[in-house]
């Protein structure tokens, strides 16, 4: 077998089954289509109706497969019918996406309780539900991949971004605990973590000139992320290729965490 066959069967999701939360998202979108491009068919849940239609489109129009779910990861009762829809379409459920994601910035003492436990509610016990709901697919199959969306905010937190911060902290701890309880059923989770990717939900930080200065000048890349710079590595967690990888954090981030821009220092060069 040539190199190229054998790397696209490694990383190749054809035949697998993604349920994606969040998929109207900036990101999601991304990641939604990036993964029918490898074979994906792609259960889009969201519940932003208009938007995951175009999704559908997208992935359609480039030959890929995916059908359309109205999921609030803040209603039980819908993540239950939904999920139970999603396995009766395609009979088997192989790779859970949790990105459903949202965020408030305001400073600690300003967080109204309302506001936490939407943010709450959203970012954790959705996680936390989801995946109560699909691992019994992956369970009964004895496989699984479950990538959750971590946050530059899991290991350097942004001010404003409390209870953001510490729900994407208590995704990568789901993660781990995912990893640990549900190896037996040959199910991994892992977590993407991005930095600073340009996406509806960041708009107003990189149309701001102060905020996004500081952000810049906290990348080492010197530019924003996009949602297609995660591609590479949810197809990598989705796929075969990380059959030994389970329970990790993975940075997508343009070398933030790492340092950002550098000081100015004396160079040859
Ligand atoms: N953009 C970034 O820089 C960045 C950085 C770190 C982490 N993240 C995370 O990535 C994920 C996606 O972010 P994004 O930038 O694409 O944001 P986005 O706002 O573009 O997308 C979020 C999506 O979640 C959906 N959503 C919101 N509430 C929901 C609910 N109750 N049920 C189901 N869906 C719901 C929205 O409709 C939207 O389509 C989020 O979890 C976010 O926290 C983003």
């Amino acid at each position: 077998m040539s190199i190229g066959l054998s790397l696209e069967k490694l990383f190749s999701l054809e035949g697998k089954v993604v349920l994606f939360t969040g998929a109207a998202g900036g990101i999601g979108r991304g990641l939604a289509v990036g993964l029918a491009g490898v074979g994906a068919a792609v259960a889009l849940c969201d519940i932003d109706e208009e938007k995951l239609k175009e999704v559908k489109e997208e992935i359609e129009t480039q030959g890929g497969r995916a059908s359309v779910h109205i999921l609030n990861v803040m209603d039980h009762d819908t993540i239950k019918s939904c999920v139970e829809e999603i396995g009766k379409t395609y009979g088997h459920i192989d790779v859970l996406v949790n990105c459903a994601g949202i965020n408030k910035r305001e400073g600690f003492m300003d967080v109204e309780e309302a506001t936490y436990d939407r943010i709450m509610a959203v970012n954790l016990k959705g996680v936390f539900l989801v995946s109560q709901e699909v691992a019994p697919y992956m369970m009964k199959q004895n496989s699984g991949s479950i990538i959750n969306i971590g946050s530059h905010n899991t290991g350097w937190v942004l001010g404003g971004c409390s209870v953001y911060a510490a729900t994407k902290s208590g995704i990568y701890s789901f993660t781990k605990s995912q990893a640990v309880e549900w190896a037996k059923y040959n199910i991994r989770s892992n977590c993407i973590s991005p930095g600073h990717i340009q996406t509806p939900l960041t708009t107003v930080t990189w149309e701001h000139p102060e905020r996004s200065k500081y952000l810049l000048d906290r990348i080492a890349m010197n530019r924003p992320g996009y949602p297609e710079d995660m591609l590479g590595v949810c197809v990598l967690l989705a796929s075969d290729a990380s059959s030994y990888i389970t329970g990790c954090e993975y940075r997508v981030d343009g070398g933030c965490i790492a340092g950002g821009q550098p000081w100015p220092y004396d160079t040859k060069y």
